[in-house]
């Protein structure tokens, strides 16, 4: 079944009287379960493609379907529960919150999306590795750990679809792998869908599929022999 449906997507940005067109007619599907890597050199616009997806930036023209409905017509209610419940994302940068713990960080998520008990909470950290570490603070974490505690946050509202900007990004070789393994096991046992942006084409393998974006538009779509 397909969860994203994009048609001819067009986005600019407008800085004064320049025009800056960065996304410049896309088309493509995902369907439930796929594991899509997006990469391109930098500045070709694959973060403004998650992001637009995701629902964080508007699009200029063109139509974005996601879960079967145009998402220019989502009611700001409805476009809240498909932040909070429906689709999660994980950025480079963790982004935690560095006075609440492991645990508090994980389950303030599950407060603004979909309560889980303190039982509920302790499994998704487990999941990832880190129920040990459930008292520590972000600051006391590697970025491997962290990057994990982002994923369980990620994960604590059972979201349909992931989005993640680069989550490697800020790695060293050992602990991205790590995270990239992560990611397969949520495609493959938990059944995400993913949307992951990367630099690096060594990692698009994880995946099922690739998008090759250049210059504002997709010049490559394949699948991945698995
Ligand atoms: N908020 C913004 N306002 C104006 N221009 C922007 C904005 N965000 C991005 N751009 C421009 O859009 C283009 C695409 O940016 P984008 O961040 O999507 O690229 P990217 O492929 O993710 O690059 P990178 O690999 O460096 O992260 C760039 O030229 C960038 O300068
Ligand atoms: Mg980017």
């Amino acid at each position: 079944m397909n969860q994203i449906k994009v048609v001819d997507l067009k986005k600019n940005y407008i800085n004064g009287k320049i025009v800056h067109e960065v996304l410049k007619g896309i088309d493509f599907s995902v369907d439930e379960g796929e594991f899509v890597s997006i990469c391109g050199p930098s500045g070709s616009g694959k973060t403004t493609l998650l992001y637009v997806l995701g629902g964080l930036e508007p699009y200029t023209a063109g139509s974005v379907v996601l879960f079967d409905q145009e998402l220019n017509t989502y009611s700001d209610g409805a476009k809240a529960k498909l932040r909070s419940q429906d689709i999660g994302f994980v950025f480079q940068f963790y982004n935690l919150i560095p006075n609440l713990t492991v645990y508090e960080n994980v389950l303030l998520s599950s407060v603004l999306g979909t309560f889980k008990s303190k039982d509920e909470v302790m499994e998704y950290l487990d999941a990832v590795g880190m129920k040990d570490f459930h008292g520590y603070y972000p600051s006391e974490l590697s970025g491997g750990m962290q990057q994990r505690v982002a994923i369980a946050r990620c994960l604590v509202n059972d979201p349909r679809i992931i989005f993640a900007d680069e989550p490697i990004g800020n790695l060293d070789y050992k602990n991205g792998i790590q995270i990239m393994e992560l990611f397969k096991k949520l495609n493959v046992t938990y059944h995400k869908t993913i949307l992951m942006v990367t630099h690096n084409e060594d990692t698009t393998q994880y995946g099922t599929r690739t998008l090759h974006m250049l210059d504002g538009k997709v010049i490559k779509d394949e699948k991945n022999n698995s």
